[in-house]
């Protein structure tokens, strides 16, 4: 999913990204230092660990690399983000692994914050996280417990907040 991303960004051809949920994803440095206008936006101790890190290992973060602090469901978390946007330049939006540990209600807002941003700027939006329910069975067979212990430790990754299969996507989105 990580390659299929880039390789639609890249077709794209925007060049300015705002990243939600990125966590410790890597591709905001690397389209940063390929010149991108990149910004990330994650929970706040998610951000203040990743700065950590990419201090220790880089000598300085891109200056086209923001790393913000921030809540991908709250409209007024998407308004900071005005000041590190190109006002007349296009935004590709990418979340990889968001969406699917959000209920209905919460996927909505996100869905709204990002087609307000979209409306104002233009863009697209990329993201693979439209799993159907039956995704669950194939990964269960790959990963034995990998879902079960996840809903356990995070109290998310609920079954019922699956789509249900490529209509359901689109009745939410279109
Ligand atoms: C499964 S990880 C995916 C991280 C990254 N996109 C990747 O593919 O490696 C989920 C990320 O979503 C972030 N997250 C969860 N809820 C969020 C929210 N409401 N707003 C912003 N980020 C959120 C978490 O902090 C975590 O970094």
């Amino acid at each position: 999913m990580y390659k299929l991303i880039n390789k639609l960004l890249d077709k794209s051809n925007i060049k300015q990204v705002l990243e939600l949920a990125s966590g410790y994803s890597s591709r905001g440095l690397i389209y940063s230092q390929k010149g991108y206008n990149y910004i990330e936006l994650d929970l706040e101790k998610v951000v203040k660990t990743k700065k950590e890190i990419l201090n220790g290992i880089e000598s300085d973060i891109p200056k086209s690399l923001n790393i913000i602090s921030g809540n991908a469901l709250r409209k007024d978390d998407f308004k900071k983000l005005k000041s590190y946007l190109k006002p007349k330049e296009e935004i590709a939006v990418i979340n990889e692994g968001l969406l699917r540990y959000l209920t209905f209600d919460e996927k909505k807002m996100v869905a709204q914050n990002i087609y307000n941003l979209l409306s104002k700027y233009g863009g697209i939006w990329i993201t693979c996280d439209v799993n159907p329910k039956k995704f669950i069975d194939s990964q269960d067979k790959a990963l034995p417990k990998f879902n079960n212990s996840l809903s356990l430790i995070t109290s998310r990754n609920n079954l019922n907040d699956r789509f249900e299969d490529i209509n359901h996507n689109k009745k939410l989105f279109w």
